[in-house]
């Protein structure tokens, strides 16, 4: 298994020796170079070390900045990063303790792209390290992950699902494509989350749901919580649209996973702003059309990124998606990225948090501010980019 992995790190490695010369080129194409020069803005800003999940999603973005211009730069930043949070055996500096989040998952996603690239056992080691930790997070009594212990008991959001199951899905076509306990268990995350929180008149989802219908917010019959919140859908339509590159197509949940993303997709379509061509922080109505209520930058820009990568993999049509994906795009250049004196790019209007640890109601949303150059914003933008630009 490792062995084809090796053969793609060795070209990409023979890759950035031969093309760093032509990678200004690449930049200056007709193309665009919003995937490289966004991401150059966040080097030149400097990021502190973390494992935390949005650095994680910001760093998949310098990834594609990579894997687009070969530029070593791009590779050297990542595995800097990487390996400032992991001692020399790929255990982690701030350990695993008794708090278990599933968004403690996500940067497993980045230990697997750099383990593929230098065949170190280090970055095997992490991503070991947090495939286990799946192996003790409590469940509901469906087998759904609970979002985090100890703080949401039975709980599982949108989120979670894009932090813990794509990197799940990953490790196990990578390192163990035979077990098949494995895969039934990443396709009942998306089974759970679909039969509690789809909501069967926008064809969107709520945030989330509990099990044990204790939370403040849930629903008496389903658990869902209330809202449609933009930056959980937009979570959801790229683990749907990611997991299908190493869910196997033999498992019958690989065909219920293509349906559900392109049910998603035609939700997403309907619900986005006529006028300006972004997603409304919060989606169902009435709220929409609420003065109170804006248009959002993260979650627009994942839509936009799982429709072009949807049109890209065959699982949209061009013809019904490609103008509503192009003119999301146009809104997140022309609405949310902006460009300093010296050049550099910033990116705006990503709302700081929205968690279901508070009282789940529309008046909650609205009152979180919005941060400038947030990562989980400014990294789907990049990946939104990457499809327009990388092929
Ligand atoms: C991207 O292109 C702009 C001009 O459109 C240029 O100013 C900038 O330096 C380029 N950035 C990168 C990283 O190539
Ligand atoms: C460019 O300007 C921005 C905003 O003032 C700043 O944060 C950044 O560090 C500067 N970058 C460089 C390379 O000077
Ligand atoms: C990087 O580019 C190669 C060649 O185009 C492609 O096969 C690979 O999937 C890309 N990797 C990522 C992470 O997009
Ligand atoms: C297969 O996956 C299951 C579920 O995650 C896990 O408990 C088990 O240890 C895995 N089997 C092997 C051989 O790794
Ligand atoms: C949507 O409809 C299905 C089938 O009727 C039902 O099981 C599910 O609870 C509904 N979802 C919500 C969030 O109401
Ligand atoms: C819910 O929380 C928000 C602030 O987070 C507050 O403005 C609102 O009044 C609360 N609503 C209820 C019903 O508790």
């Amino acid at each position: 298994m490792g062995v084809s992995f090796l053969a793609k790190a060795a070209s990409l490695l023979l890759a950035t020796a031969t093309a760093s010369t032509t990678a200004s080129a690449a930049a200056t194409s007709a193309k665009g170079n919003y995937t490289e020069h966004l991401s150059e803005s966040f080097l030149s800003k400097g990021v502190t070390l973390s494992r935390n999940y949005a650095y994680a999603v910001l760093y998949t973005g310098i990834e594609l900045a990579y894997n687009k211009t070969s530029n070593p730069v791009y590779y050297n930043y990542v595995k800097t990063q990487l390996d400032g949070v992991l001692n020399d055996d790929g255990s982690f500096v701030v350990p695993i303790t008794s708090t278990l989040s599933l968004d403690d998952i996500r940067i497993g996603l980045n230990f697997l792209w750099l383990w593929s690239v230098t065949g170190e056992d280090k970055y095997k080691n992490a991503a070991d390290y947090l495939r286990g930790q799946l192996d003790y997070t409590p469940r509901n009594p469906d087998g759904g992950f609970w979002h985090r212990r100890p703080t949401y008991p039975d709980q599982m959001w949108l989120d979670g699902i894009y932090m813990a199951s794509n990197f799940y899905t990953q490790y196990t076509a990578w390192f163990q494509p035979g077990n098949e306990t494995a895969w039934d268990d990443i396709i009942n995350q998306y089974d759970l989350i679909e039969a509690h929180t789809r909501d069967n008149s926008t064809g969107l989802l709520f945030h989330g749901y509990d099990a044990s219908g204790t939370a403040v917010w849930a629903d008496p019959v389903t658990g869902a919580a209330p809202h449609i919140w933009d930056r959980a859908v937009g979570w959801y339509f790229m683990s749907l649209i990611e997991m299908l590159d190493y869910f196997p197509k033999t498992h019958a949940g690989y065909a219920r996973n293509v349906k559900r993303f392109q049910t998603l997709a035609a939700a997403v379509k309907k619900s986005q702003d006529s006028a300006s061509g972004g997603w409304w922080l919060i989606m169902d109505p009435p709220y929409p059309s609420d003065p109170r209520n804006y248009i959002e930058s993260s979650g627009s820009a994942m839509f936009t990124y799982g429709l072009l990568r949807g049109i890209r993999k065959g699982l949209l049509k061009e013809k019904e998606y490609g103008k509503v994906a192009r003119k999301g795009y146009e809104a997140l250049k022309r609405d949310f990225v902006g460009t300093n004196a010296n050049g550099t790019l910033n990116w705006e209007g990503t709302v700081q948090v929205g968690s279901l640890g508070s009282n789940g109601t529309f008046e909650y949303y609205i009152s979180v501010p919005l941060a400038q150059n947030d990562y989980k914003g400014a990294g789907p933008f990049i990946y939104a980019s990457y499809e327009l630009e990388g092929y």
